[in-house]
């Protein structure tokens, strides 16, 4: 073998043992991509970043607000069009922050408010999982802010004023009713569609989860506090239950938006352990009652 043979040869194990390395601290185990998708059920299956029959978590799903419109971003792994190219850092300051790699803020449709109470490693394990969905190439739609300045101004101004403030917990909890209100509160984000907002659109959580006569998308959703006549009043099992399968102890089957997060996508509150969903269901019963008729 020659000299430069030999020095190439040296230069190419190392560069493999700088890869290894580095492929050892960052490569997600198959345990922490399973974890992810664990969360990434836990949250409805990120739903809204799906369009019906189109593929998983290509975006392009339309929300309308008072502000304008936004499409839902690709999330897929497309390094062009997706997430791809994004480092772990990146994605989880999106999900959380609510600001792109390039520092612009996203609308709070997607619910960074919220999901700020999400701790560091189910953010990290969603991500790994994230990484595994199949890329799809589509390149986002450009949002329609109808709105003058209110990027700008209106949106920080918000943001500091009125949006609510999840605190991440240092540490998950693992069972309990603390547990429940973690799956609520963060991960699930149920107060996104069950909870008034005021008039700035900011959650009404002196309201928690007491209902929306006009939610996401037009929906009317139920107030799921436990109040004796206008709220939940089913046990803990049916509530349970329901979160599984849809089923309601009346024998009608949950619709709409509801539906969709039950069965999620690639995975939904459908495939929540038993455990979990009891422990949603118990602290759903913790909560304070608000009297609050939707519907009929
Ligand atoms: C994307 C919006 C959305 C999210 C997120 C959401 N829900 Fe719902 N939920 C709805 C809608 C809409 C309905 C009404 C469904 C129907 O009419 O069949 C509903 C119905 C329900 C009901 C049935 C209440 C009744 O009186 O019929 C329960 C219980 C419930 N949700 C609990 C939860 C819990 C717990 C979470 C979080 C883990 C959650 N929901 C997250 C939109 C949502």
């Amino acid at each position: 073998m020659g000299r430069d043979a030999a020095g190439l040869l040296v230069a190419l194990l190392l560069a493999l043992a700088a890869l290894a390395s580095t492929a050892s601290a960052q490569v997600p185990s198959a345990a922490d991509i399973a974890r992810g998708k664990y969360v990434f059920g836990a949250t409805g299956g990120c739903g809204c970043h799906t369009v019906a029959k189109h593929p998983a978590n290509a975006g392009g799903r339309r929300y309308d607000g008072p502000f304008g419109t936004v499409y839902s971003a690709n999330i897929t792994p497309d390094r062009e069009t997706g997430i791809g190219s994004w480092t772990d850092e990146q994605i989880i300051t999106a999900i959380r922050l609510g600001r792109r790699p390039n520092g612009e803020r996203l609308i709070p449709v997607h619910p960074y408010t919220t999901f700020n109470g999400m701790i560091a490693d189910d953010l990290q394990a969603l991500v790994a999982y994230l990484r595994t969905v199949p890329a799809v190439k589509q390149a986002n739609q450009p949002k329609k802010i109808s709105v003058p300045m209110f990027e700008s101004v209106f949106l920080p101004a918000w943001l500091a004023a009125f949006a609510p403030k999840e605190t991440p917990p240092t540490s998950a909890p693992t069972s309990g009713t603390a547990r429940g209100e973690y799956l609520v509160r963060a991960v699930g984000h149920c107060g996104e569609c069950h909870t008034p907002r005021t008039m700035t659109m900011a959650t009404d959580n002196s309201r928690f989860l007491a209902g929306n006569p006009k939610g996401p998308e037009d929906s009317e959703v139920p107030n799921i506090t436990p109040d004796k006549t206008t709220g939940l009043t089913w046990t803990e099992e049916e509530i349970a239950d329901y979160l599984a399968t849809g089923n309601k102890p009346d024998g009608d089957v949950a619709g709409g938006l509801m539906g969709e997060v039950i069965d999620g996508t690639l995975a939904g509150y459908k495939d929540l352990t038993k455990a979990d969903r009891l422990a949603i269901a118990r602290y759903l019963k913790t909560i304070p009652a608000v009297k609050n008729k939707i519907g009929k």
